[in-house]
């Protein structure tokens, strides 16, 4: 029950006065949002209509606590549907701001720098989708440096800045290189030759597949119980989080292909990771053109959490496309 005290006018005249939050009292609570929302989908307490509601009605405090306010990573898929046109991801970021400044801080994991290794380079704060990273001057080691530094209220663990990290100083916990090549190995999968040196009867392939790309999280479990000898499925945050160096290595151990499966174009829930997922596999296709290795041997798949077995198909696909080219690999792998 909402008690009369609890409503705090004043904090609805500070949204509407936040840049991005002049929309607030614009929303009908039609729930459109909520129908569309991709992190609803995992996230059930996430409910981007009652966020706006309660803002509305000027609950400052149950609205500045909640964890919910940072789970908006600004998709936008709920833009476009809003009958009444909010863009609903910068009244969040209002919301948020006025949450930073009453001293909350985003609950989430963040990804992280390794002030030692960390260059300055400034790849990773071109690469953030969120504007999450910059350069600071920081001392390291008795010295000071310009280095990386991430604003974990702004960061919404992608991981793009990890794969984009030329010196391997960004990481992020559970999503680190190092975690995700002991899932790739584990059981010594990655050490058993393939299909295209005679040793498998069937493609052996990797597939890196981003989260929101497939259904909920039973979903997720179903696609780690499909692993066997043949296929190992690796769950990235975003397929922009790939890197070419894990899919080349997996390849010069003996795997036969790749799947690096993301969301469809306009859809990638860190609004560019389909983008660079899909121009990292492009260029590393011509790449493998380059050097003699058929390209087909590694391919960029989009799909949908509404689409049901999408993984499947590709998976099908890409053993079809494997299987087709195996005397040809062959006689390129004996020389
Ligand atoms: Fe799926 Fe980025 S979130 S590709």
């Amino acid at each position: 029950m909402i008690r009369p005290e609890q409503m705090d006018r004043r904090f609805v005249e500070e949204i509407l006065a936040e840049p991005g939050g002049e929309h607030l009292l614009t929303c009908w609570s039609c729930g459109t949002c909520a129908a569309t929302c991709l992190v609803r989908r995992f996230n059930p307490a996430f409910n981007p209509r009652l966020i706006l509601h309660k803002a509305g009605l000027g609950l400052r405090e149950a609205v500045l606590s909640s964890a919910e306010i940072w789970a908006c990573s600004a998709c936008d898929a709920c833009y476009p549907r809003c009958p009444q046109g909010i863009h609903i991801s910068d009244v969040m970021r209002a919301i948020r701001n006025l949450a930073i400044r009453a001293g909350y801080e985003a609950p989430g994991p963040a990804a992280q720098v390794d002030a030692a290794t960390c260059s300055g380079c400034a790849v990773c704060t071109r690469a953030c989708p969120y504007a999450a990273i910059e350069r600071k001057p920081q001392m390291v080691n008795g010295q000071e440096r310009t280095i990386a530094w991430v604003d974990r209220n702004l960061c919404q663990a992608c991981g793009i800045c990890v794969a984009a990290c030329p010196s391997g100083a960004m990481s992020l916990e559970a999503m680190n290189d190092a975690e995700l090549l002991t899932r790739v190995a584990a059981g010594g999968w990655l050490e058993q030759p393939g299909f295209l040196q005679g040793a498998s009867d069937a493609p052996r392939l990797l597939a890196f597949v981003c989260q929101w790309s497939i259904r909920a999280e039973e979903e997720w479990e179903r696609l780690q119980g499909l692993n066997d000898e043949h296929l190992r499925v690796v769950i990235l945050p975003c397929s922009g989080r790939v890197e070419p160096a894990h899919v080349l290595l997996a390849l010069s151990k003996g795997v036969d292909g790749v799947l690096v499966m993301g969301c469809h174009e306009g859809e990638c829930h860190y609004q560019r990771g389909t983008y660079l997922g899909r121009g990292k596999v492009a260029l590393l296709n011509e790449m493998m053109a380059a050097v003699g290795l058929a390209p087909q041997r590694v391919r960029f798949a989009e799909s949908s959490a509404l689409e049901r077995r999408a993984f499947e198909r590709q998976v099908a696909a890409l053993r079809e496309a494997i299987a087709a080219l195996r005397p040809a690999e062959i006689s390129e792998v004996r020389g």
